[in-house]
């Protein structure tokens, strides 16, 4: 087989070095994104049980509970309730499952918004059974999802996904080959161990200093709601707060032992809103400071007194996940959050236009 880079496509295999453990492919140094030319980017595939012929693969569109029941386990938990047919929720979910010779081989779950609603139609998961992988289902799948949508009047999808697993270099395969945008970062996402941190010693645990007359640490459950209410005019006076740093977007939900804010003569003017998610983990969901107390670190404060509760209450790993269009916290995570990270991984958005797509099915 010949290599498929683009730098080489059409190149003898001659140029490439063989892949062992991935039969059928070569790969040349280019292909590799691992350190070593011998290593493939992707992990060999487990073994084929048989191939599978394209007439062997047949789509569906389930309306019915009974026509879904087998696919409700192929998508991400926090996804499960959406595979519900028919659906009672404001959005749409669309589904396409996928059978190999009659027995259930993959789903596609995604949304199409309600009328009214700004959200172009989301991809939220794709899904091939290991047993069925790398014989073009996923890739069948993502097209008759992409039919589905154009059918249903949309002009656009949108997806988002999180790098660092072997399989998100296959699904970004499937994104390129079936005509979808480049892949942009959205958000870093760094689990990191609190006792690491604390071996590190960083500045931003140390003892704070600040003028105590003005202003006080607070838990966000003590925040009243005249000092919200106060929060929403001043924004709506000055425009101040980062959009999607709102703390009004964060609360649902949110954790009530760790979140906590910071009042400058009775005023709020920074939060970390944090949520304690089933895995025990602390995820710091949303973070901001006034923009005229950044520059004192102020949101280091609340790191600080958030971990200080998170110790007391035995809890070890936190999350964090930074937007990358914050380049000062993007770059604070990185400085002292990645070298303690359990796992440092992005969010991907990418869309697709499918004006050129309207095929009638
Ligand atoms: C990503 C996923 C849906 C791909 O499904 P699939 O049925 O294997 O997809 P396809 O057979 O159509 O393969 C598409 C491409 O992925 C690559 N690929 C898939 N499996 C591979 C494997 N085991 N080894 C190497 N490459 C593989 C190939 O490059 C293939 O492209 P090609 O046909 O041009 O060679 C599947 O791996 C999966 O379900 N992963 C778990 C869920 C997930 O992470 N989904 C993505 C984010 S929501």
């Amino acid at each position: 087989m010949r290599c498929s880079s683009p730098a080489f496509s059409g190149a003898p295999a001659v140029l490439a070095t063989p892949c062992t453990g991935w039969p059928g492919r070569t790969w040349c140094r280019r292909c590799s994104t691992g350190t070593s030319e011998k290593s493939p980017a992707f992990p060999p595939s487990p073994p084929t049980p048989f191939p599978i012929f394209p007439a062997m693969i047949a789509t569906q569109v389930p309306t019915t509970a009974a026509e879904a029941a087998d696919f409700t386990g192929m998508t991400f938990p926090h996804y499960k309730h959406l595979t519900a047919v028919p659906s009672h929720l404001d959005i749409t979910p669309l589904l396409v499952t996928a059978t190999v010779d009659g027995v259930p081989a993959g789903l596609a779950l995604g949304a199409i918004p309600k009328p009214g609603y700004q959200a172009p139609p989301t991809l939220f998961s794709l899904y091939t059974a290991p047993a069925f992988r790398h014989q073009g289902v996923g890739t069948r799948l993502m097209e008759v999802f992409h039919h589905e949508v154009a059918a249903r009047g949309g002009e656009l999808i949108r997806t988002i996904y999180m790098t660092g697993k072997d399989v998100s270099a296959h699904f970004e395969r499937i994104l390129e080959k079936t005509g979808w945008e480049k892949p942009q970062p959205r958000m870093a996402a760094i689990k990191a161990d609190l006792r690491q941190i604390r071996a590190m010693n960083p500045p931003w645990l140390q003892e704070r200093r600040f003028d105590a007359s003005r202003f006080s640490i607070v838990p966000w459950r003590e925040i009243t709601d005249a000092q919200k209410d106060a929060l929403r005019r001043s924004h709506e006076a000055d425009r101040w707060i980062a959009e999607d740093l709102a703390p009004w977007k964060h609360e649902a939900n949110y954790d009530p032992v760790t979140s906590c804010a910071v009042l400058r003569d009775g005023a709020l003017v920074s939060w970390v809103i944090n949520h304690h998610l089933a895995d025990g983990t602390t995820r710091f969901t949303c973070s901001f400071a006034h923009p005229r107390l950044q520059r004192y670190g102020v949101v280091m404060w609340l790191y600080k007194e958030a971990v200080d509760q998170m110790e007391k209450h035995n809890r070890r790993f936190g999350m964090w996940t930074v937007p990358l269009h914050h380049p000062a916290m993007h770059a604070f995570a990185t400085r002292w959050m990645k070298p303690c990270a359990v796992y440092f991984r992005e969010t991907m958005g990418c869309e697709k236009i499918l004006t050129s797509d309207r095929i009638p099915v």
